[in-house]
């Protein structure tokens, strides 16, 4: 038994942080996608778009997440907004989508002290019409792939951590 949680949803949503939170309450680990993936290949997320493009940015994260499922257990895993699409992800582990409106989202980016250099590394979010467009693709995605569905409106990450941990009945420190 692998016992990893997933958690996916849109970008800015606090998915790392979230990961992070959980790990540093109990004996889980949290690991990162992207930053898998740039330690994979050394380049970073914003660079593999502007080089390589996006398809080449969508193949590692299938190798990612081939790798995820082969090697790693106990861990809360943080994805890319754009990890719902590899076709392995049920056999990761169990699926957390981390759900608010693309206006939440948007604003906690840009009311967030390191606004700049979030958008900045984030190749998709250049344009805010288009990243409201992409939410509203990716919405039934997540919804449709979730195990499970934690809304994280107006929730610090102390209590959205919490909500998990207790939904998974880990074990807190
Ligand atoms: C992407 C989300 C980003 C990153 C890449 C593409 C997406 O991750 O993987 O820029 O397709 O939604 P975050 O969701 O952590 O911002």
């Amino acid at each position: 038994m692998k016992n990893n949680i997933v958690l996916i949803g849109f970008m800015g949503v606090g998915k790392g942080q979230i990961a992070r939170k959980i790990a540093s309450r109990t004996s889980y680990y949290a690991v990162d996608c992207d930053d898998l993936i740039e330690s994979l290949v050394n380049i970073k997320i914003k660079k593999i778009f502007r080089d390589s493009g996006e398809e080449e940015f969508r193949k590692l994260e299938k190798r990612t997440a081939r790798w995820l499922e082969k090697n790693v257990s106990e861990t809360v895993i943080s994805t890319g907004g754009g990890f719902v699409n590899v076709k392995n992800l049920h056999k990761i582990g169990s699926i957390v989508y981390l759900h608010a409106d693309f206006d939440y989202i948007i604003q906690r980016i840009v009311s967030h002290p390191n606004a700049a250099r979030k958008i900045k590394k984030r190749p998709l979010l250049k344009s805010v019409k288009d990243a409201e467009k992409l939410y509203a693709a990716r919405l039934p995605l997540y919804k449709k792939v979730a195990d499970v569905t934690v809304d994280v409106t107006g929730k610090s990450v102390d209590e959205i951590a919490s909500e998990i941990c207790s939904l998974y009945q880990l074990i807190e420190n």
